[in-house]
């Protein structure tokens, strides 16, 4: 349902994002990219919504060449590509409601949501995305009173209110702890198995990634170094990766059970 053919992207400042990928996400998997700073994992998911515009090759989402998308079908994109952020970008002043609903904006026309005219189903759909990511008691919360771990929830919660087939995180859990690292991609994962939205997902740390993961592309300089299932990440495919040894450093919290341990 994502295909890439030869994508390359060169920055106005020649600085070359992705140089001549060649990828395929089938609809449903659960996809984690990998990479140093700089590898291009964010530009690799930036260009599945147009947020960045490739230079060279195709990148098709169902079946269609979205390079050559402007105004109307720009919005339909993203519309059906939902996206989470690292910083959440949620409207700080507004009540998580007025966050959640706000996911229906692509669906609904701009007056009706201009005057804040949404219909019953669709503030019931809020509500229920809410109780999926177990949140909706701080519905009338404004965001800004929330922690981190709460705050990206209640984006998970917009973006399941926006009905995508396909949802794009860029490092989700960069800004949080590790316990509550865990509680993000489960919630993640849980949306991704149920709902069966394609997912794909920017991680700094491979240990997480491992644990998620139906699937891992690791990049580098811009280029695609892996892509395979977890189980077949092993040391070499690291310092293909990072471009050097494991060591316990990369590590960032261990996995759930051990997370107290310092
Ligand atoms: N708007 C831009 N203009 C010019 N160069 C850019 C721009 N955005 C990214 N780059 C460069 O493109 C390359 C890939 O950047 P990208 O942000 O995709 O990496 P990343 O893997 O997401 O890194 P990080 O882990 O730090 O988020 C880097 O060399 C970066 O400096
Ligand atoms: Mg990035």
């Amino acid at each position: 349902m994502i295909e890439m053919k030869d994508l390359s992207l060169v920055y106005p400042n020649g600085t070359q994002g992705l140089k001549n990928i060649n990828v395929k996400i089938n609809k449903g998997e659960f996809v984690v990219i990998v990479g140093l700073s700089g590898a291009g994992k964010s530009t690799f998911i930036r260009s599945i919504n147009r947020l960045v515009t490739p230079t060279e090759g195709q990148l098709f989402v169902d079946d269609e060449d979205i390079l050559k998308y402007k105004g109307k079908d720009l919005r339909k994109l993203r519309t059906k590509v939902g996206m989470i952020f690292q910083n959440y970008n949620l409207v700080k002043r507004s009540t998580v409601m007025k966050n959640v609903i706000s996911g229906r904006l692509g669906h609904t026309g701009t007056l009706k949501s201009i005057l804040n005219l949404y219909s019953k189903k669709d503030m019931a759909l809020a509500y229920e995305s809410l109780k999926r990511v177990n949140i909706e008691e701080k519905i009338y919360s404004r965001a800004d009173q929330l922690s981190g771990g709460q705050q990206q929830r209640v984006s998970i919660a917009r973006v399941l209110t926006q009905q995508p087939s396909v949802v794009l995180a860029d490092e989700p859990v960069a800004s949080l702890d590790p316990p509550t690292s865990h509680q993000v991609m489960k919630y993640l994962k849980k949306i991704n198995s149920e709902d069966n939205i394609t997912t794909i997902v920017n991680l700094h740390f491979i240990d997480m990634a491992m644990e998620y993961a139906d699937r891992i592309i690791g990049m580098r300089a811009g280029e695609i170094v892996f892509d395979g299932p977890a189980s077949k990440v092993n040391e070499k495919t690291f310092e293909e990766i990072y471009g050097r040894p494991i060591k316990e450093d990369d590590i960032r919290g261990g996995t759930e059970e051990n997370v107290e341990t310092p």
